[in-house]
């Protein structure tokens, strides 16, 4: 099969992107990314190598560019990670998330429709249902949770979610989607919680923890996101949504103070700052429909996975530490621009 990745040099679609060439040899993986601020060409240098894998720089709202890919390489499959995907950024500036995520999504699907899918999957989020509140430990997010986003990027991924419906709805598009909650692991970019604790803790720097650190985030390891996807996009039921999610509940304290534990850094580099607007309470996922329908299964628990997470920054501190000194942002031009 031809299956292309939108996003692939972005956290979880570089994982998903290994965890594909590695399962499935069979396949040609095609990564279309933008390269914005969030895309890291240095994450996919091993795919690169791969005879199976083909790396197209582009925007997922370029009709033109959309187009041209889908009559050179014919796909089966596309799955969209493509996405800004930072709640404070959209909170400083929610025009470009409506842009990528809803145009975005609509114009891959356009592309669907014209030249013909044998699945579009959409990788959607937990946080288009809200929130949950902190005190209320039964309540879990199911497929049938109205969708009530907070944040202008979780209104967008709604948004998008909706439009994916619709496009199912309307024009018989085969269509599914997966709303997963709040990975971590390798290639996370470091604006997000963990990996930002990790560098910063490892640099003896501050750790702003927003509020008082009570919010609750339920972390899956982005190798069970990326086995939960790989089973949906190829025994998923057209039309429906998947929940993804592996009961790994923790307050941000409680994550912060693993992070430190793992490096055996003082909790004094804790700093509560001022709270996000609008910030959500609580996100648990209840991933019964996926496990009962497909026999998915989460492998990896959070004290296991943090562990390999911050293990994982240790060993690859050049990796971020481009990031932080924006090195990466010329890296393409120099290894790949005369290919
Ligand atoms: P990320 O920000 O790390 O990566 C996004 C990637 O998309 C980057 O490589 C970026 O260059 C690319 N991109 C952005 N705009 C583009 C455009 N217009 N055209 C082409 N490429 C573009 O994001 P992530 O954390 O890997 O998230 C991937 C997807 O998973 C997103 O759709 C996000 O909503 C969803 N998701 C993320 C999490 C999480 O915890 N990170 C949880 C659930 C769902
Ligand atoms: P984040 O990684 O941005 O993911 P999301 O907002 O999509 O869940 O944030 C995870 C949690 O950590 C969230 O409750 C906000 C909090 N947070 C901090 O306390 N400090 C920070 O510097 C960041 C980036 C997040």
């Amino acid at each position: 099969m031809n299956i292309i990745v939108t996003g692939g040099a972005g956290f979880i679609g570089s994982n998903f992107i290994y965890f594909e060439l590695a399962n499935h040899p069979e396949d040609r993986i095609i990564c279309l990314d933008a390269l914005t601020y969030a895309g890291n060409i240095a994450s996919l240098d091993s795919a690169i190598q791969n005879p199976q894998f083909r790396f197209v720089k582009g925007d997922i709202a370029d009709k033109a560019c959309i187009n041209r890919l889908f009559e050179e390489e014919h796909p089966d499959i596309i799955i969209n990670f493509a996405a800004e995907s930072h709640v404070d950024r959209s909170i400083a500036d929610p025009g470009l998330f409506l842009q990528t995520n809803i145009i975005g999504t609509q114009v891959l699907m356009d592309a669907c429709k014209k030249y013909g899918i044998k699945r579009y999957h959409q990788i959607s989020t937990d946080e288009v249902y809200g929130d949950l509140p902190l005190n209320r430990p039964d309540m879990f997010f199911t497929e049938d949770t109205p969708i009530h986003a907070s944040s202008p990027y979780s209104a967008s991924k709604a948004g998008a979610d909706l439009l994916v419906l619709a496009y199912h709805r309307t024009f018989n598009l085969p269509i599914s989607i997966t709303r997963c909650s709040n990975n971590y692991g390798p290639y996370h970019f470091p604006e997000k919680l963990i990996p930002l604790m990790i560098s910063r803790a490892i640099a003896g720097q501050s750790l702003p923890v927003y509020g008082r650190g009570e919010n609750v985030r339920d972390w899956l390891y982005v190798q069970d996101h990326c086995s939960a996807v790989d089973l949906v996009i190829r025994k998923g039921r057209i039309g429906e949504v998947y929940n993804i999610g592996g009961h790994n509940e923790r307050t941000n304290l409680e994550v912060v103070e693993a992070i430190l534990s793992e490096l055996d850094k003082p909790k004094s580099l804790i700093t509560f700052v001022t709270d996000r607007p609008g910030h959500d309470l609580r996100y648990a996922v209840d991933p019964g429909k996926i496990s009962a329908e497909l026999g998915w299964l989460p492998e990896i628990k959070f004290e296991e996975g943090i562990k390999r997470t911050v293990q994982w920054y240790l060993d690859n501190r050049d990796w971020w530490k481009n990031i932080l000194g924006g090195e990466y942002q010329t890296y393409y031009d120099k290894r790949y621009g005369n290919r």
